[in-house]
């Protein structure tokens, strides 16, 4: 038996209905305060708009964005709720606003379709998270710099084909952590420039015949300009979300492989580190076991994330153009990336912050023939064709008895080697990127400010 509902947009029967708008009634929750923030920059675009009478007078302008405001308080509290019958967080926020301001809740989808709304929505929460995102990674690289300079000098056997290869040190091995997550910062930063940029006015996917202003409520709302092409505003929604994933996926990628040294060398095989045993979890069998399951976690995690990044992808990659439902779908695995990253970066934090060396441990990982290399090099400079030195170490292996790794790891000064790590270069470009992050959130927490006329984030008067 088939009944169907009454929605703002018309009669739709229920299957179709709960099929179509799927998760969207759950997952729009996290979109309620931009969805909000969103509409005032259109109501305030919309009074200044040159038509005659206006469609909104300063007042009206002031009533709805009060009402806006008031529901961002309500979702804050837990106490909004987006019904099947809404289907989505903005016809949500319209039904509300209408409830309680009649005919200026009708007008204020003038020009505008939830097309563009959900497209802005979107950017404006990934512009948060990703500022967030950006903190955390910036976090764990602070983390993982202090622990390169702590153990700076720490003899750590260097490793390729993952057997024993030369003379390395802790400071080393964590520092290479440091460089990446600079490299992923900067992925990160190019997803966030490519997403600071205002869809609205794209409308259904082509623009409307009334004068619109899109680059005021672009500034109004903190991005750095409108997408030019009414048409590519539409298109982009995807095409973003898959580059912001693409990057978070490279922050995984990073995460991942620090996990799985952190696997290996917390074996206790190996004992080079230890993890406190409030960082492991237990068997329910054996009564002994302290297992890693973060670092486990964290690498599976990785292909999560990835996963949701070629997902995305692919829903976009045969999408004729202009909107298309498929674009929905597009919104679990996106908010799910964000959140999945943002969790593993603070829990490996967490971790590197608490990770025990064992000085012994690592010594001990030294067999004489790890020096071989240097022994060689050391022949080299003494006038010794470099393939001779090769071949007369690899015959008098047992000569290495007596070689030092904190001598070894000393001796190689030049940069970016064990005792050539510039430290200060690294904080200096931790700060530039923790400056720029907190530039671009302040920026954003200003233009809101004055565009709802109360405090953001706090929403305080
Ligand atoms: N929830 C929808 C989405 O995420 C909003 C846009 C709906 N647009 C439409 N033409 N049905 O795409």
């Amino acid at each position: 038996m088939s009944s169907s509902h009454k929605t703002t947009v018309g009669d739709i029967e229920s299957e179709v209905l709960a099929f179509t708008a799927g998760r969207d009634v759950e997952l729009d929750h996290a979109l309620i305060e931009v969805d909000c923030i969103g509409s005032a920059a259109h109501v305030t675009m919309l009074a200044g708009m040159p038509v005659d009478p206006p469609l909104f007078a300063q007042d009206d302008v002031r009533n709805v964005i009060r009402e806006l405001v008031a529901i961002m308080r309500q979702a804050r509290a837990g106490s909004f709720s987006i019904t099947l019958d809404d289907q989505d967080v903005h016809l949500a926020v319209e039904r509300t606003l209408t409830k309680r301001l009649g005919d200026l809740g009708k007008k204020i989808h003038t020009a505008r379709s939830r097309n563009d709304q959900v497209a802005v929505d979107l950017r404006l929460f990934a512009k948060q998270q990703l500022a967030e995102a950006m903190d955390e990674t910036v976090r764990l690289a602070g983390v993982l710099l202090t622990f390169a300079e702590t153990h700076h000098d720490v003899p750590m056997v260097g490793r390729t084909h993952m057997q024993p290869a030369m003379p390395s040190s802790v400071g080393l091995w964590a520092s290479s952590f440091v460089d990446a997550l600079l490299d992923d910062l900067a992925l990160l930063k190019g997803a966030y420039d490519l997403n600071n940029q205002s869809p609205l006015g794209s409308a259904a996917s082509y623009g409307v015949p009334l004068p619109i202003d899109r680059e005021r409520v672009s500034a109004l709302l903190g991005f750095a300009r409108p997408i030019h092409n009414v048409l590519y505003a539409n298109n982009a929604r995807g095409k973003t979300e898959s580059v912001i994933l693409f990057a978070l996926s490279q922050v995984m990628l990073t995460l991942s492989r620090l996990a799985q040294d952190l696997m290996l060398f917390t074996m206790p095989e190996f004992g080079y580190f230890s993890l406190p045993a409030e960082y492991c979890t237990g068997s329910s069998i054996m009564p002994q076991k302290k297992n890693p399951d973060v670092l486990e976690l964290v690498r599976a995690k990785s292909s999560r994330v990835l996963a949701h990044a070629v997902g995305v992808y692919d829903i976009v990659k045969a999408a004729p153009s202009g909107y298309n439902r498929d674009l929905q779908e597009a919104k679990e695995p996106f908010m799910d990336g964000l959140n999945t990253t943002r969790s593993s970066l603070r829990i490996m934090s967490l971790l590197m912050e608490k990770l025990v060396v064992n000085p012994d441990a690592l010594l001990k990982g030294f067999s004489p023939d790890v020096f071989a290399t240097d022994r060689a090099l050391e022949l080299v400079g003494e006038g010794m064709p470099f393939r001779d030195a090769y071949h007369h170490v690899k015959a008098h292996l047992a000569e290495l008895e007596d070689m030092d790794p904190a001598e070894a790891i000393a001796k190689k000064r030049h940069l970016g080697a064990t005792a050539g790590l510039d430290f200060a270069q690294y904080k200096k470009r931790i700060e530039a990127v923790t400056s720029a992050v907190a530039s671009d959130r302040n920026g954003f927490h200003q233009a809101v400010s004055k565009l709802l006329g109360v405090e953001f984030p706090s929403l305080e008067k």
